[in-house]
């Protein structure tokens, strides 16, 4: 789908009221504010989860067209600790097999009576188009293509908000595979709609962001002048399967020259956070050291990442009353 196509635009009514998420472009700061404070709600004071009836009788319907550890199963224990009815679309094994098309068996589960579905898939675009052309439910971007990824986005704003509130006068660093990151482009989204302006993108020529994005984000091939006194430090994984064969990176090359290890974390700000979406690769975009260590929120944003989602479909929920 090409870039062009892909509008976020149909994620508001028009009210202004949230119907679907698609992506953090169109989203207004109130709206992301909203979110993370019903994200925080959702959490007590020693950072457990609470429950709630907010999705009681609703259906909510996971299709994971690629692999997924954090994502699918946080969405599912959010839809349940919501008190929602949840499905995961065993996509393997589903008419699409008999070639059924896509939006026929978006239209099938839909008259399973189907509330809210979560799709991750390959191609950019693919969650605003079926948003497009189902009506009556709701859409939530799990993951398309190199796009977007939006509740990783704003979890990893709620992990930076519990430690760092004051966005605009954040460093942010955001180390690895831009150029296939769609977590890369939504962070830097929502950073941009938080008011932080120093945010710096660490890459090798070839993972770095377009030339023509680079203009409001610094971006760096050297590692050590990247992550010199900031604030927040995002790694990200080498996304070979998106690469072609002869663009993959040698790991230990790689390792050598953008690893964040114990000696390069020492050249940002002492109390500077550690953050990863997810799946780590230790020993390539990262040392176990620092993976593990004091300044690494990793699992903390796993955990943030169900009050997100929680608080997401609850919104969602509600603006379909
Ligand atoms: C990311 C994804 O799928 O985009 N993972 C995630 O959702 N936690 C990042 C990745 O796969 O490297």
């Amino acid at each position: 789908m090409k870039k062009d196509l892909i509008s976020n635009h149909a994620q508001l009514d028009n009210s202004g009221k949230l119907v679907h998420l698609l992506g953090l472009e169109d989203l207004p700061k109130s709206h992301l504010l909203d979110i993370l404070d019903r994200a925080d709600s959702l959490l007590d004071s020693q950072g457990n989860l609470k429950k709630s009836k907010a999705l009681d009788d609703m259906s909510v319907a996971n299709l994971f067209f690629e692999p997924s550890t954090r994502t699918r199963n946080t969405f599912e224990i959010a839809a349940m600790r919501s008190s929602a009815n949840v499905i995961n679309v065993d996509l393997a094994n589903s008419a699409l097999k008999k070639n059924e098309a896509l939006m026929d068996t978006m239209h099938t589960l839909k008259a399973m009576q189907i509330d809210m579905f979560v799709i991750r898939h390959k191609q950019s675009g693919l969650p605003h188009h079926v948003a497009q052309h189902l009506e009556g439910v709701s859409i939530l971007n799990a993951g398309d293509g190199t796009n977007a990824h939006p509740t990783q986005a704003l979890l990893d704003m709620l992990s930076i908000r519990q430690h760092k509130p004051d966005f605009e006068n954040l460093s942010v660093a955001i180390v690895g595979d831009i150029t296939h990151s769609r977590v890369a482009h939504s962070d830097i989204q929502a950073l941009k709609t938080l008011g932080t302006t120093d945010i710096r993108l660490i890459a090798p020529e070839g993972l770095q962001h377009d030339a023509e994005r680079c203009n409001s984000v610094k971006c760096f091939s050297d590692i050590d002048s990247g992550l010199n006194g900031c604030d927040v430090i995002m790694v990200l994984r080498l996304q070979k399967e998106r690469m072609l064969e002869a663009d993959i990176p040698n790991e230990q090359e790689y390792f050598d020259n953008y690893g964040l290890t114990t000696e390069r974390l020492a050249l940002a700000n002492k109390d500077a956070l550690v953050m990863h979406p997810g799946p780590i690769n230790r020993g390539v975009e990262i040392d176990s050291a620092v993976a593990d260590g004091a300044q690494s929120v990793i699992l903390q944003q796993v955990t943030n990442g169900i009050a997100i989602r929680m608080a997401v479909m609850q919104i969602l929920a509600k603006n379909h009353e």
